[in-house]
């Protein structure tokens, strides 16, 4: 299995997340529920889900590139090739 993550997708996405919640962003791109995990990093990878919440409800746009600097959030490294 390669250190890097699948690229999910080269743009982000706009989720509607609630303040209080827990949530689980998939780091290794694998996840067939994009831009959250789905425990698909568990079969051969090193990868963990990153645990986030938010302070505020609202919509918040989250990496698929899975090259962000700012994850779970979209920072325009899809942009970068
Ligand atoms: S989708 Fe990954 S940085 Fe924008």
């Amino acid at each position: 299995m390669d250190d890097l993550p699948k690229c999910a997708a080269d743009t982000p996405v706009g989720v509607e997340l609630e303040s209080g919640k827990l949530y689980h962003w998939c780091t290794c791109g694998l996840s067939e529920k994009q831009p959250f995990c789905d425990g698909a990093h568990k079969n051969g990878t090193e990868f963990k889900s990153l645990k986030f919440e938010v302070e505020e409800n609202g919509e918040k746009w989250l990496c698929r590139c899975k090259k962000t600097k700012t994850p779970p959030y979209c920072d325009g490294s899809h942009n970068i090739s």
